[in-house]
C-alpha cells in the first residue's frame, strides 16, 4: 500500500516554514538525492528538504570516502536534482577543500552552488573556523546549514567512523560547535552519530531546526541517505540506517532477467519491433539485390 500522502503540501519550502515546523513540533523530513530520478522520487514523496550530499562520492561516484569529490562533480549532480525538484528546499553540500581556506573561497564556492546549480542553500561541516566560513556565506546572502558530530570529511581526525560526544568533554565541544554555527546564522544544523541523550540536551539549547542522522528522536527532523534507505548498496551500513526497500537486489534481478532473455532470444518479441509496409519492403529488397557489392 502506498504511503505517499494523498494531500501533499505543494507550497515551496522556505526557511520560515521550516522554523514553523520546528515550533509546531512537526518532524522535518530530509533525504539526499543525486540525480533527476532521485529528485523526482523525493518530490513525489513530499519531503521537506533535499540535500545533494557529498555522500554522492560513495553512493554514485564510487570513491572510498567523501574527500576526493570535487565542486564540479557535485555541481553537475545538483543541477540534475534541481531539474527534478519544485517543492522541497534544495541544499548543496560544499565538498572538502572548497570552503576551509578563506571566507572568500567559501563565498565563491557557495555562490557557484546557487548560480550554476540552482541550490537554495549550502551545507558545510564542522565548527571552529568553519563557523566563521558559515558566517561569511550567510553575510553574502546564502543560507547555510551546519553539520556537527561525525563529520565524514574529517572522519580520520575524529578517530574513524564512530559516534561522537561519548565523553562529557567531547559532548561539550559538540555543543560549542553547534552553538557557534547557530550564532553564525545557520538556518539549521545536522547532528550526525551523537548519542540520543547528548543530542537531545544540545537540542534544548538550539533555536534553529536540528536534523538528526544517528542522533535519536529528540531533535526536529531526520535525514537519511537515499541509497541507504532504499537499499541501493551492498551491506547494511551504519547502525542508524533503516532500510525501507531492497532496490539493489531488484536491480540485479531485473538486469539478470534481461540478460537471460537476450541469451535465449526471448527478447525482443514482436511487440518490441517496428513494422514496414510490405510493398516498401519488397522494393527495398529488390533494390538491395541490384546494388553493386562494395
Ligand atoms: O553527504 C551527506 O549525505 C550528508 C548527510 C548524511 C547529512 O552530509
Amino acid at each position: 500500500m502506498s504511503t505517499v500522502p494523498e494531500l501533499l503540501d505543494t507550497r515551496p519550502m522556505t526557511l520560515p516554514r521550516l522554523l514553523d515546523k520546528r515550533e509546531a513540533g512537526e518532524p522535518i523530513v530530509m533525504v539526499t538525492a543525486y540525480d533527476f530520478p532521485s529528485a523526482r522520487a523525493a518530490e513525489r514523496a513530499g519531503v521537506d528538504i533535499v540535500l545533494v550530499g557529498d555522500s554522492a562520492a560513495n553512493t554514485v561516484l564510487g570513491y572510498e570516502s567523501t574527500v576526493p569529490v570535487s565542486v564540479d562533480e557535485l555541481l553537475m549532480l545538483a543541477a540534475a536534482v534541481r531539474r527534478g525538484l519544485r517543492t522541497p528546499l534544495l541544499v548543496g553540500d560544499l565538498p572538502f577543500g572548497s570552503y576551509e581556506i578563506s571566507d572568500a573561497q567559501a563565498i565563491a564556492t557557495a555562490q557557484r552552488f546557487v548560480k550554476e546549480a540552482g541550490c537554495d542553500a549550502v551545507k558545510l561541516e564542522g565548527g571552529g573556523i568553519n563557523a566563521e566560513r558559515a558566517r561569511a556565506i550567510v553575510r553574502a546572502g546564502i543560507p547555510v546549514m551546519g553539520h556537527v558530530g561525525l563529520t565524514p570529511q574529517t572522519a580520520t581526525a575524529l578517530g574513524g567512523w564512530r559516534a561522537q560526544g561519548r565523553t562529557a568533554e567531547r559532548a561539550l565541544e559538540l555543543a560549542r560547535d553547534a552553538l557557534d554555527l547557530q550564532d553564525a546564522g545557520c538556518f539549521s544544523i545536522v547532528f550526525e552519530a551523537i548519542p540520543s541523550e547528548v543530542a537531545a540536551a544540545i537540542h534544548g539549547r538550539m533555536r534553529v531546526p536540528v536534523i538528526g542522522i544517528g542522533a535519536g528522536p529528540g531533535v526536529d527532523g531526520q535525514v537519511l541517505v537515499f541509497h541507504d534507505l532504499l537499499g541501493i548498496r551492498d551491506g547494511q551500513g551504519a547502525r542508524f540506517v533503516k532500510r525501507y526497500a531492497d532496490l539493489l537486489d531488484e536491480m540485479v534481478d531485473g538486469v539478470a532477467a534481461y540478460a537471460a532473455d537476450v541469451r535465449t532470444r526471448a527478447y525482443p518479441g514482436p511487440e518490441h519491433a517496428y513494422s514496414v509496409d510490405a510493398d516498401e519492403l519488397a522494393d527495398f529488397r529488390a533494390a538491395l539485390e541490384g546494388m553493386a557489392a562494395a
